[in-house]
Formats: C-alpha cells, sequence, structure tokens
C-alpha cells in the first residue's frame, strides 16, 4: 500500500514531464541496490515515456567505467553510490557543472557537496558507517557484539568479519577514509593490518558483506547501517551498531556526465531525482539512507543521526583524485598483500 502510495506521488510529480510514449532515452549508471534502482527505472519510463537503460554499479567501478569511456561517453546521469568517486569524477572533468533550481530543497550537507565540486555533483542521501551482525551466530559461537573499532582486532573474531575492497567499493573507501581520519594514517594502517587477520573475504560490492551476515554466512560485517533494516525485513536476523568511538558518513551522490548524449532527458530525470516523492522510493524500496530533500519523508528505520558519534569527515580532501589513489594504493601494498 505504502510502496503505492509512494509511486502514486511521484507519478503526481511527473505531471509536467512530457507524458508522450517513446520520448527518447537515457542511461543511467546507477549505484544503490537493484531494488530501488528498478523501482526509479519503472516508474520514470511508465511516466514520461523516456526508455531508462540502467546499468548497476558500484561506486568505485562505476567511476573507473566513467574514466574508461571519456572520449566516448556513454552514460547520461550517475545516480547515487558514496560522494567520494563523485567528487573525483568532477576533479577529472568527467561530469558537467549544472546548478539545480532545487538546491535550497536541499539538506546542507547535500548542497555542500554540490559547491564543494563546482556543481558538477549534489548530495542525494546520506548514510553513518558502522557494523552489521548476526545474533544468532554470535550467540551460537559465543561471541559479543563489537562496539568499538578496537573490539574487532579481537582475535575471537578471526574469520567472522567481511568488508568489501577499498578499490571497487565506496563502503570500503570510506572505511578507510573514517579510520584514517579517526586514528591518524600510521596507527590506521596498523589497525588494517591487524584487522586484516580477522577478514574472511573482502568484496566486490560494499552491501554484499552485511547480505553475508544476514544470511549466516558470517557474523559481522563493516558496512553502512542502512543497508541493515532493509534485510531484517526479508526475515534475516541483522542487526546493526555504529562504533562508540566514533565514525564516518557518506554523502550518496549524483552526477551528470560531460559528453552525455541524451542531455536534456538527462537533465529532467536529474530534477526528478532530487524531488522529494522520487526520493521517498528509497525507502519504498527498502533502503534506508536519509534523503536529501528536506521534505522528503524519513522512514523510521532511517538511523537516527543524533545518536550516532561522527567524525568531522573531511569530504574535500578524501575525495581528491590524488589522496584516494594513494590510500588505496597503500591499502593494496601494506595490507592486502598481506598473508592471513
Ligand atoms: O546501495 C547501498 C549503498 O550502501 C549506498 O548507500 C552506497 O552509496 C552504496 O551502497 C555503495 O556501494 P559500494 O560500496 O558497492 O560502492
Amino acid at each position: 500500500m505504502k510502496k503505492t502510495r509512494i509511486i502514486m506521488a511521484a507519478l503526481f510529480a511527473l505531471t509536467g514531464a512530457a507524458q508522450a510514449q517513446d520520448a527518447g532515452q537515457i542511461n543511467v549508471i546507477c549505484s544503490v541496490q537493484a531494488e530501488w534502482c528498478n523501482l526509479m527505472q519503472t516508474v520514470y519510463s511508465r511516466t514520461t515515456g523516456v526508455k531508462v537503460n540502467m546499468s548497476l554499479k558500484g561506486s568505485g567501478e562505476a567511476l573507473a567505467q566513467l574514466i574508461a569511456e571519456r572520449a566516448n561517453p556513454k552514460t547520461d546521469v550517475w545516480f547515487g553510490g558514496t560522494g567520494d568517486p563523485h567528487l573525483q569524477a568532477a576533479e577529472q572533468d568527467l561530469t558537467l557543472e549544472y546548478k539545480s533550481a532545487s538546491l535550497p530543497q536541499l539538506h546542507a550537507w547535500a548542497q555542500q557537496q554540490a559547491t564543494q565540486s563546482k556543481f558538477r555533483t549534489v548530495g542525494i542521501y546520506s548514510g553513518p558507517l558502522g557494523f552489521g551482525y548476526n545474533p544468532e551466530l554470535l550467540a551460537k559461537k559465543k561471541l559479543p557484539v563489537p562496539k568499538t573499532w578496537s573490539d574487532l582486532l579481537k582475535p575471537e573474531y578471526k574469520g567472522e568479519i567481511q568488508v568489501a575492497n577499498p578499490a571497487s567499493s565506496g563502503t570500503a573507501y570510506t572505511m578507510v577514509a573514517t579510520l584514517v581520519q579517526l586514528m591518524g594514517e600510521d596507527k590506521a594502517f596498523d589497525y588494517m593490518k591487524k584487522l586484516h587477520r580477522n577478514i574472511s573475504q573482502y568484496t566486490r560490492s560494499g552491501t554484499a558483506p552485511i547480505k553475508a551476515v544476514a544470511r549466516g554466512e558470517t557474523s559481522v560485517s563493516i558496512s553502512f547501517v542502512h543497508d541493515g533494516p532493509g534485510e531484517k525485513m526479508q526475515g534475516f536476523p541483522v542487526e546493526t551498531i555504529t562504533p562508540s568511538d566514533g565514525t564516518g558518513a557518506e554523502i550518496g551522490s549524483m552526477s551528470l556526465i560531460k559528453g552525455a548524449r541524451n542531455l536534456e532527458a538527462a537533465k529532467k530525470f536529474y530534477e526528478w531525482a532530487l524531488t522529494a516523492s522520487a526520493q521517498e522510493m528509497g525507502a519504498a524500496a527498502k533502503q534506508f539512507q536519509l534523503p536529501s530533500n528536506k521534505s522528503a519523508k524519513v522512514d523510521p528505520r532511517v538511523p537516527d543521526f543524533k545518536k550516532i558519534k561522527f567524525i568531522d569527515y573531511d569530504y574535500a580532501k578524501y575525495g581528491s583524485s590524488a589522496e584516494r589513489r594513494r590510500l588505496i594504493g597503500r591499502w593494496e601494498k601494506d595490507v592486502n598483500s598481506l598473508p592471513r
């Protein structure tokens, strides 16, 4: 029922858009989970007649594709994924400057993402980094719920933790950048070397570890905590917690691609994606990031930011290409190459 209401509201928001069939097409890279991408694709296509070709890619992979396509871009809009690679795309001149008239309707953090990139990207949602855990598996193995970053280093968690690979996943890059800001760089790398002993697998996608936790394949994950409730709604035993010693958050972003072949149609999609009703589709698709449009309804399952201890995340510094390349390079060399 709720989903139907949200779709109806989104349809209503689209009444100004063209209703004609075969009104062109757009190519979108979508870096949120499939259900949300598919919902947007269906609603937007049905209501505008614009065909939406969606390609699902993690944040790091999306950036790599845009770099590879630079001379001959095949993408018009990049929707979702952590903000750091969107800032890198802006810096590398892969995305287009575009100042939406809707910017004042967005939260300050979403507008800051736009100003920081000289209007080449914009915040569409935010979400905190934390841990996912399977309470049943932890109880069975007599393991405590980890509450701090240092808890994850305890020998009893050996082989029990999954996180993604920061080269392909924005979630994992957010972890690297968060730890560096929380501990200082050398201490953060010492920490990640020790953590490496307890990691069973570095996954390609940032959401894979919490799905593995939910399905009882591993006890603990390092994940965005907004990815927990959707798994729980499917009946899986999964809970989330944010480390009491402080954590970072992503500013999920959206960008228009420089050289987009379907620019006018892409701008209309972009404007629609900033509306409150379009953003409410996230929760309708069981994804619980905080929407950037101040008027969007906030589902009670969205993490309560006021209860979380956040670091003062430096989005400009950790969104710079040189810093990301350097940190991922150091992670590959100092951490990922070590035996487990
Ligand atoms: O779609 C869920 C999500 O956690 C988003 O909030 C985030 O932007 C994205 O996944 C990151 O995915 P990845 O870590 O695979 O780049």
